[in-house]
């Protein structure tokens, strides 16, 4: 049996028609049913806490989209209640199952390029009515969202340097405001060293107006060539071989998703560890955090 759980009873419902779920109003009364063994947390950053430890409580798996939490503190109080459950942890970062992002890994490990030398991560695309309309825009509010995009979307940048590049060590970082709905930043550029030493620069921007250009999202420079991740998930490798580069592949946004569920539940019914612990993803967060400290201070900030 499943449950579908939402303040909004519309939203519960309209997942129980597609799944056949059986609709709850509230996580406590879903949880007091004993009906499902797992939850998908799939809420706002800052429910995030109360609702992932009342589920450990209740002796659930679970599995909570990204952020952990808008904090450290938060993580930590999570990461303890998990540890208590003793039950399967995994935090949603389907950029960790972009299959352009494993096929990067792929190349590189294969010397494709070369030693990566810097990479450029990129990311700008239009507001979307579906994450900042409707009733109560939870990511224009800084309280709710724990920041703007560096701490929300630019955690799907993050998570791939990270996996390219090794640990993320330190940062200095500007934001702006662009868009003057959103309480917290929606504009941040920012170097990040790695502990490779590699310096990559990542860049998030939502831009107030619908115009946007298509250029690449990563951009890998090693010694001996490039490898392009296309805006829509083409990957092209410059080696000299062919100015217009050589297509190694193509990524697929959804099948991510796929491919992050799947684990969770290899995990749960089959006991196979996820590719990275949920303390790993705290990385993401800090990183976000440390930019927030850079912008404030006008230095580097470490991230740990
Ligand atoms: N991996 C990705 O690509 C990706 C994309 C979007 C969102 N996310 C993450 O998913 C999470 C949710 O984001 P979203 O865009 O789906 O948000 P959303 O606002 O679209 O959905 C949140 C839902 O939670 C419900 N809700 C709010 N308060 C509640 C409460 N107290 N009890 C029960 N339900 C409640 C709302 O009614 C809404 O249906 C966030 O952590 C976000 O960062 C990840």
């Amino acid at each position: 049996m499943t449950g579908a759980i939402d303040i909004d009873q519309a939203c519960a419902k309209a997942v129980a028609v597609r799944t056949g779920a059986q609709v709850f109003e509230t996580l406590d009364q879903g949880l007091a049913s004993g009906t499902f063994d797992a939850v998908l947390v799939l809420l706002p950053h800052h429910l995030h806490e109360d609702a992932t430890i009342a589920a450990f409580n209740a002796g659930q798996h679970v599995f909570l989209e990204k952020p952990m939490a808008p904090t450290v503190d938060a993580c930590s109080r999570i990461l303890d209640a998990a540890s208590r459950a003793g039950r399967v942890f995994m935090v949603g970062e389907n950029a960790q199952y972009w299959p352009e992002i494993t096929l990067a890994q792929q190349l590189l490990n294969e010397g494709a390029i070369g030693d990566v030398v810097t990479v450029r991560a990129w990311h700008c695309l239009p507001p979307m009515s579906e994450f900042l309309e409707g009733n109560a825009p939870w990511r224009l509010s800084r309280a709710h969202a724990g920041g703007g995009v560096a701490i929300d979307a630019g955690s799907h940048w993050l998570r791939p340097l990270r996996r390219w590049l090794g640990e993320l060590v330190e940062v200095v970082a500007v934001t702006g405001r662009p868009y003057p709905a959103m309480e917290g930043e929606s504009m941040v550029r920012a170097l990040c060293r790695f502990e490779t030493d590699v310096v990559a620069s990542f860049d998030v921007v939502l831009p107030p107006g619908p115009g946007f250009a298509p250029v690449p999202v990563f951009q890998i420079t090693g010694t001996t060539g490039e490898i392009v991740i296309e805006l829509g998930g083409r990957v092209r490798v410059y080696d000299g071989s062919d100015p217009g580069g050589v297509v190694a592949g193509h990524g697929s946004y959804l099948q991510s998703f796929v491919d992050q569920f799947a684990a969770f539940e290899a995990a749960v019914l089959d006991g196979v560890q996820p590719a990275v612990s949920p303390e790993y993803s705290v990385g993401e967060l800090r990183g976000a955090l440390a930019m927030y400290r850079s912008a404030e201070s006008r230095m580097w900030e470490p991230v740990w």
